[in-house]
């Protein structure tokens, strides 16, 4: 009789946890994506925008071969993160093919060009500035409660990951944009920063309202290492000091702008990737990472590969995973699963509070209690 209470038990047990991994899979948790190129996952293509990847040789390494959008040899950020939770890559917000049941996998909001201001990236004409995919991220909500009813679409949203990547585009394709520019005849470049966080914060707030509990936002890669800084304002081969002095002012001031948010809502809901920290180890050592340089771009033309955009006339290299840099300012596949890697496993000096493998067990454990 003990026996069989202790089979019985096992029974349980057994039964317990093939249902529970059953149900984790039936309703993986939702993913949503906003910012720039570094996350877009196409949507640009449906614009009438310079700012696009549909070209062959992006998307070279993409399981179809194809450009999607993405400004990547093949994955991107956002696909990977998608792979580690078990789901599909998110589509873009203004794809067709984005309806029914797959509404419920989340959805990419995110527009090659943008920045946290307005006024950035008006060279590329139309794209969908961040409050516009706000704004989608609003009516994407009212297009689910409309399939599975307003509770139990607050409930996907809240249990969603969020990823939002902002800030770059704010230096490089406006402020640095061309000397004189307005904003920096407007502003100091420490001011500027201060505002560009001001700003931050309401966008982070509108998130916050919108539903979203859960929300990686990476800070800037070290924009002066990028081959296309290293072409046009580097000195021999060194990383343009005005952009890493940028990157070097806003990213903390960004961390610090997380935590307060954090201690005013009381809950850990923003996570700072330390974009800077996890491309700087490419930078300093790019063997160890089994690049053969972190400088020269897979593809483009001129002084590292780094002048102009990657097209079918560019120099391509004939290996892609032994690049840290795609194209002129977009980072590999290959770099980018490490990235996502240390998104997983990183220690606080990547991922702060806490890394991605503690939020996805943080939020099943909640679940099945
Ligand atoms: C940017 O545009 C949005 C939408 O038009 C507007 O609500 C917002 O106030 C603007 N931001 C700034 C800083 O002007
Ligand atoms: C990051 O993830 C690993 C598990 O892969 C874990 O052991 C570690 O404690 C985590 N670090 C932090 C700071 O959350």
């Amino acid at each position: 009789m003990d026996n069989s209470l202790v089979f019985l038990s096992w029974l349980f047990v057994g039964l317990v946890t093939t249902w529970s991994s059953m149900s984790s899979q039936a309703e993986a948790r939702a993913f949503f994506v906003f910012g720039d190129s570094l996350v877009d996952n196409g949507n640009n293509d449906y614009l009438v925008t310079t700012a696009r990847a549909d070209n062959y040789p992006y998307g070279i390494d993409y399981p179809t071969h194809r450009a999607t959008g993405r400004f990547s040899n093949g994955l991107n950020i956002p696909d990977l993160i998608s792979e580690q939770i078990g789901s599909e890559p998110t589509l873009p917000y203004l794809s067709p093919e984005l309806n029914g049941q797959r509404l419920l996998v989340g959805a990419n909001f995110a527009s090659a060009g943008i920045g946290i201001l307005n006024d950035t990236g008006v060279q590329f004409l139309n794209i969908i500035r961040i409050a516009q995919q706000l704004a989608y991220f609003g009516q994407y909500q009212q297009r689910v409660s409309a399939l599975i009813g307003p509770d139990q679409t607050e409930r996907l949203v809240n249990e969603a990951l969020v990823l939002i990547t902002l800030g770059g585009n704010d230096f490089v394709n406006n402020y640095y944009l061309v000397p004189f520019s307005a904003r920096s005849r407007q502003f100091s470049l420490p001011n500027y920063v201060v505002y560009l966080i001001s700003e931050y914060r309401k966008i982070l707030v509108r998130l916050y309202e919108l539903g979203a509990r859960r929300v990686l936002v990476t800070g800037t890669g070290p924009l002066g290492c990028v081959p296309a800084e290293l072409a046009m304002h580097g000195r021999n081969g060194e990383c343009a000091a005005e952009l890493q002095q940028a990157a070097g002012l806003f990213n903390p001031q960004l961390d610090q702008l997380l935590n307060e948010l954090n201690s005013e809502i009381g809950s850990d809901v923003f996570v700072t990737a330390n974009a800077f920290e996890m491309h700087m180890d490419f930078v300093s050592d790019p063997q160890a990472y089994g690049f053969v340089t972190s400088k020269v771009a897979c593809c483009g033309q001129g002084p590292y590969n780094g002048i102009g955009l990657c097209t079918p006339a560019s120099n391509l290299c004939p290996n892609r995973d032994l690049y840290a840099f795609w194209d002129p300012f977009h980072p590999s596949e290959k770099a980018n699963r490490l990235i996502v890697q240390t998104f997983m496993t990183g220690s606080t000096k990547y991922m702060n509070p806490m890394n991605l493998s503690t939020i996805l067990a943080l939020n099943l454990n909640s679940r099945s209690t």
